[in-house]
């Protein structure tokens, strides 16, 4: 049975309750006004199963574990549970949380594992094929989210059932990327992929499941036992024999989710709330809000070439110490505390000239790509829990696997870490033994879910997809709010730009104003002009104004649900 419709893709702004969205015809609602309890996720159908929970009666954290079930079901390129996630909260009761369900390298990894005989890298290993995939952390992170939540897992993991199984009606976007993808996902799969089929996608299609329905029902029967054990295990690892992975039995029975220390740091009357090591995320968006406000960011006016252009050359700075220094804590020494330290990063900017560019070093970088890979989910409750998750399967698509018979995408993950110092991944970004491979180990990350707190209660929740573009994304959405006093809608939609050391170039949204642009390219800086950066949910909550707003990015499909 197929359904034809048009979605019609319309700002609206709503105040009233919606809850269980027509599959085969909904819209993408981008704004919400003073709703109480909101998902903001980058499906409508995901966001509307999270809204589903709020109103069975769970919390913030109940609407997380369905928004990312179903998020696997309707936004396969990004959702998941083949791949891994953070997930940042701050509770009603005052406490702040981090969980790590990263992706491990699995323990026959080693260090050099994508080198040919010579010690050149062969990339293509780490992007794409079952070789490609760390052991997924996704699943296990939702148990983990659990004792937080106040529903039950089945009733949490319903919605994404009945979606794999009667299916959905594709967006435009994502019948476009299904036939955009169909020679690589022929070209990694022997079996057929619910994904491709003879004749080209359109949007109103129907997408349906069966396999990832009955995945999804073992992990609902079973519990983690679901996933990492019995039928489903099985699965994962006949698919890796028979293509030269090497994810084993054991490997998924040891995945353990890691509660980490949140990072947390003062920032202008407000405090920041977000991911530690293994993101480089908290690391990086910690640097350049000190950095840039030593040098009275907030003083040069929003897209000014004088803003870019500090920010840039923090940029530059930030990621030069994330190659250098960053790793698995648990791996590796990281000097955390000295990197974010006022006197350190006092040192660092120090060379800072307005109207002179920087110089990174000539190591050879890769280009970055423009996908989104990543995908972000912000939520808050009526009670004041605020929880904000970025998830991934790294590459779009991930590594274009599908585990045949369990019908889920594995992420290839494995390119997170240095494959060869100095040698880029797939985002351009280098580093050294730190963020080498090592057996049981976490890739270092970009991800940056984040809460800001004014007064210990929610003011912003903040995240992004966008590889190494998320943390500089996530600090200029809390700039342009902080610093810039931009609405939501513009702290979001209005054109972001990236630098990150290395390759040496400030890229650019290609809405981004034109005369910036040439004033920085006439001051000797390499702009180069791409498409989409970041696709940014956000919610802030402004207790002093008794208001509350929350943004979906209009760069997608992404979408505001509340009551
Ligand atoms: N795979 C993207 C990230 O973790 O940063």
């Amino acid at each position: 049975m197929r359904f034809f419709y048009t979605i019609i893709f319309v700002a609206i702004t709503v105040n009233q309750a919606t809850a269980q969205l027509n599959p085969y015809n909904y819209n993408n609602i981008k704004l919400s006004d003073d709703q109480k309890n909101i998902v903001v996720s980058a499906h409508a159908l995901a966001s509307d199963a999270g809204v589903q929970m709020l109103q069975l009666g769970g919390n913030a954290f109940d609407a997380a574990i369905a928004t990312q079930l179903a998020l696997a079901v309707v936004y396969p390129g990004a959702g998941n549970i083949g791949g891994g996630g953070f997930l940042v909260a701050h509770t009603a009761k005052g406490e702040n949380i981090a969980l790590d369900y990263r992706e491990v390298a699995p323990a026959s990894a080693n260090k050099d594992m994508y080198l040919d005989d010579k010690g050149n890298p062969i990339t293509l290993l780490s992007m794409q094929g079952h070789l490609a995939s760390g052991v997924p952390g996704t699943v296990a992170g939702l148990f983990a989210t659990l004792p937080y939540a106040k529903l039950p897992f089945t009733t949490l993991i319903a919605p994404a059932i009945k979606l794999a199984k009667e299916g959905f009606a594709v967006t435009a976007a994502q019948a476009a990327d299904f036939n955009n993808s169909k020679a690589v996902f022929e070209k990694n799969n022997k079996q057929p992929v619910a994904f491709v089929k003879a004749i080209a996608w359109k949007a109103g299609d129907t997408l349906i499941q069966p396999q990832l329905a009955a995945t999804l029902q073992r992990i609902s029967d079973f519990g983690l036992k679901g996933f990492y054990e019995g039928t489903t295990a099985t699965m994962i690892v006949n698919a890796m024999q028979k293509n030269n992975g090497i994810i084993s039995l054991s490997d998924l029975k040891n995945y353990t989710v890691k509660k980490r220390v949140v990072m947390k740091f003062g920032y202008k009357g407000y405090d920041i709330v977000t991911m530690p090591l293994p993101s480089s995320g908290g690391i990086i968006l910690q640097q350049l809000l000190k950095m840039t406000a030593l040098k009275n960011l907030a003083s040069k006016p929003f897209q000014s070439t004088a803003s870019v252009q500090l920010i840039t050359e923090a940029e530059r700075l930030a990621f030069a110490d994330r190659a250098e220094y960053l790793g698995d804590p648990d791996f590796v020494k990281v000097p955390v505390t000295t990197l974010v330290s006022d006197g350190y990063l006092k040192k660092r900017i120090a060379n800072y000239t307005e109207g002179k560019p920087g110089k990174s070093s000539n190591t050879t970088a890769g280009i970055i790509k423009e996908s989104e890979q990543t995908t972000h989910i912000s939520i808050i409750d009526a009670a004041g829990n605020a929880v904000a998750v970025t998830t991934t399967l790294n590459d779009h698509f991930g590594s274009k696997t599908i585990i045949d018979g369990a019908g889920f995408i594995m992420n290839n993950e494995m390119d997170d870490f240095s494959v060869k110092p100095g040698v880029p991944n797939m985002y351009g970004a280098i580093g050294n033994d730190k963020n080498a491979i090592a057996p049981g180990k976490r890739m270092l990350s970009s991800m940056t879910p984040t809460i800001v707190l004014k007064n210990n209660q929610p003011f912003m929740v903040v995240g992004t997809p966008g590889g190494t573009t998320i943390p500089t994304s996530v600090f200029q959405t809390i700039v342009n709010v902080i610093d810039y006093k931009l609405s939501p809608q513009n702290a979001v939609n209005q054109p972001k730009f990236h630098h990150q050391w290395l390759p040496d170039v400030v890229y650019v949204e290609n809405d981004y104003p034109q005369t910036t642009i040439n004033n920085l390219t006439k001051m000797g800086y390499t702009v180069t002009v791409r498409g989409n950066i970041g696709r940014t949910e956000l919610i802030v909550i402004d207790n002093k104004q008794k208001t509350v707003h929350a943004v979906a990015d209009k760069r997608g499909d992404d979408d505001v649900r509340g009551y």
